[in-house]
């Protein structure tokens, strides 16, 4: 998968260098590249912002920047294009799977107070938000969306940290894990862990999925789970 992010502050992006995206980077399983927007204005001070028609509070980046970065990284339209907004879709996993199955990505992540609308219009093909509040820029928005979705990229998991059983992968959240020492502070793992009675595990941690998703999540539960 080919990742493009177009942002004002490529350097945000560093920190998706580290940990187990940043190995995955390193050999190649997916690619990110964050674009600076700035170095495509044609003002002469490099300025991307402008008053928005009709008055009101704060700046709204302006279109001509934006439209030149995005005709230089995606020139073809091969990318599914997104724009971060809390406007846009809530993401979840079911948005995460879908955004996974896609080869080429373009993120664009907007400031000030927004971005001008023709480019939404014309050149958008999906807004996404990652939840109900606001945020200073798309830029956290932005990772956590490609470290969600990067996450089902082929190689990216190493075979310790699969998606296979962990909240959401079968609509429900996760159980509860416990590693060594068996006492702790008096506090002791539930016996059936260490019964070695593989059944009764895969029994108990079901159990366990639906009663914690039942009682912090009931929207997720569907009768046949139970
Ligand atoms: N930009 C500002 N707030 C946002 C949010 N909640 N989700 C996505 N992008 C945003």
């Amino acid at each position: 998968m080919k990742i493009e992010v177009l942002t004002l502050f490529p350097d945000m992006f560093d920190c998706m260098k580290s940990g187990v995206i940043g190995k995955a980077l390193d050999c190649g399983k997916f690619s990110l590249n964050a674009t600076d927007i700035r170095e495509f204005s044609t003002d002469k001070h490099h300025k991307c912002d402008d008053y928005p028609f009709g008055g009101g509070a704060g700046m709204v980046m302006t279109p001509q920047p934006i439209f030149d970065a995005i005709k230089s990284v995606d020139p073809d339209r091969k990318c599914k294009r997104i724009f971060l907004s809390p406007k846009g879709v809530t993401l979840s996993q079911k948005v995460v799977l879908d955004l996974a199955g896609e080869d080429n990505l373009l993120f664009l992540c907007g400031h000030y107070e927004g971005i001008d609308q023709r480019v939404i219009d014309s050149e958008i093909d999906m807004e996404l938000s990652i939840g109900d509040y606001v945020l200073t820029g798309g830029e956290l928005a932005c990772m956590v969306a490609i470290n969600a979705v990067a996450r089902y990229v082929d190689g990216v998991l190493g075979s310790s940290e699969s998606t296979s059983e962990e909240s959401f992968s079968n609509g429900l959240l996760e159980y509860p894990q416990y590693t060594r020492p068996q006492t702790y502070n008096g506090m002791s793992v539930p016996d059936v862990l260490l019964s070695g009675n593989h059944q009764n595990i895969s029994k108990w941690r079901h159990a366990q999925q639906v009663e914690v998703t039942k009682k912090r999540r009931p929207d997720l539960i569907k009768e046949d789970k139970c």
